[in-house]
């Protein structure tokens, strides 16, 4: 089977584990490059994972002279549009990169036409849907235990543009990538506004899908709580409810359903969560996944930068209805608008103290330990 060439760029938190996916993959990829403006952090990767290959501290002189067919960026969101036109500029097919997947609309819109008008295959890495407990969920909505899926909820304790935008995108594939007709929406709270992924403090939305499921959204300190001792960031629950019972599966391993399966009464369990999985279970299917369609299968990934994009579009819409206060009908029609966060930091009311760091600000419980 050919071997597909990657370069990576950004070997933080997140950039360790896209390596460690794809090393796991070593039938489908060859790792020829890397990335990052800290030396330091590629050698210690180099020893770590026992790597030999060429490390730049330029992105753009590694794409020149390594001309990878995967380039995969793992950055903060202020380096996503410049890296796909530096895919463009060097014929690469094949982008992999990190949630959130722009800082504004008008962004999001012009990565996903450039990938779409130079056939580069782009994922946007949501891929909590690898836990087991969220491919149990998807299996009981699409075999019909749950009856005619209705409503699709999704609770996050973190801000949108932390959880939101993955929680939005397991929304759309729970309900089998429809498309979203209509959205409305609320937000309040200007703290989060400040932080490295801005967003309100709190975001609830409600969605008309085309085929009459409705999808709901809230992310912030007001979602519901379901496991005080347990991280919050992990706290975040998608359920699905059909007309015949529903059920529920969580980031940090918990899990529930309630239907004629369980007799009608709520089982619930728990599998390992999110920081025991992350990289032994996630990423390696992931980067799987991802070799298949780039070989060929008419299947696209499901973390692919299309649907990605329509996921972020919905948040948009969920945030203009906000602060227009008016249903918005999708698709939207023009993005030239001044940017939601930078309205959202003008216009929400600010309260005592909303000030202090965000996390400060909505203290507790961000630092328990995982209960297993
Ligand atoms: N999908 C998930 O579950 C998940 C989880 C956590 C974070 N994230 C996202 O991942 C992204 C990255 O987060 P992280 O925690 O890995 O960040 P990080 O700060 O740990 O890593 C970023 C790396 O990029 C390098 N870098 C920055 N600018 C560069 C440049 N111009 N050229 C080369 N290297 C450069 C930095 O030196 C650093 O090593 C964020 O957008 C975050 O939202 C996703």
């Amino acid at each position: 089977m050919k071997k597909h060439t990657v370069a990576i760029m950004g070997l933080g938190v997140r950039g360790k584990t896209h390596l460690k996916g794809i090393l796991e993959n070593p039938d489908r990829y060859e790792v020829i490059g890397l990335c990052d403006i800290r030396e330091d952090v590629m050698k210690t990767v180099c020893e770590t994972f026992q790597l030999n290959v060429p490390c730049f501290t330029d992105v753009e002189q590694m794409l020149r002279e390594t001309r990878p067919e995967v380039f995969v960026f793992v950055t903060y969101p202020n380096l996503r549009l410049s890296m796909i036109e530096l895919a463009v500029k060097y014929g690469i097919k094949a982008v992999s990169f990190e949630k959130p997947m722009a800082e504004d609309m008008a962004e999001a819109k012009k990565m996903t036409d450039l990938c779409v008008a130079n056939g580069i295959k782009a994922v946007v890495c949501h891929q909590q849907k690898y836990l087991s407990q969220m491919q149990a969920l998807k299996k009981k909505a699409e075999s019909g235990q749950l009856g005619e899926i209705k409503k699709i909820f999704a609770e996050c304790q973190p801000w949108m543009a932390q959880l939101g935008t993955h929680y939005m995108d397991y929304i759309i594939w729970a309900n089998g990538g429809c498309r979203a007709k209509s959205v409305i929406g609320h937000v309040h709270g200007p703290a989060t506004l400040r932080d490295d992924h801005p967003s309100p403090d709190f975001i609830f939305g409600e969605i008309l899908f085309e085929n009459g499921t409705r999808g709901y959204l809230e992310c912030g300190y007001f979602a519901e709580q379901h496991n005080p001792d347990m991280y919050r960031d992990t706290d975040n629950r998608l359920t699905v409810w059909g007309t015949e019972g529903y059920a529920y599966a969580e980031t940090d391993g918990f899990w529930g359903e309630c239907s004629p399966a369980t007799a009608g009464r709520l089982v619930t369990g728990k599998e390992p969560g999110w920081y025991h999985f992350q990289e032994k279970v996630i990423q390696t299917p992931y980067y799987t996944e991802y070799a298949d369609w780039l070989d060929g299968d008419s299947r696209p990934h499901s973390c692919n930068i299309e649907t990605a994009f329509h996921g972020y579009e919905i948040l948009e819409a969920m945030c203009l209805s906000a602060l227009d206060n008016k249903r918005v009908d999708l698709p939207l029609a023009d993005y030239s608008y001044e940017p939601v966060m930078e309205r959202m930091k003008r216009e929400l009311p600010e309260f005592p103290g909303c000030d202090k760091e965000p996390r400060d600000l909505y203290k507790g419980d961000w630092d328990r330990p995982e209960r297993d």
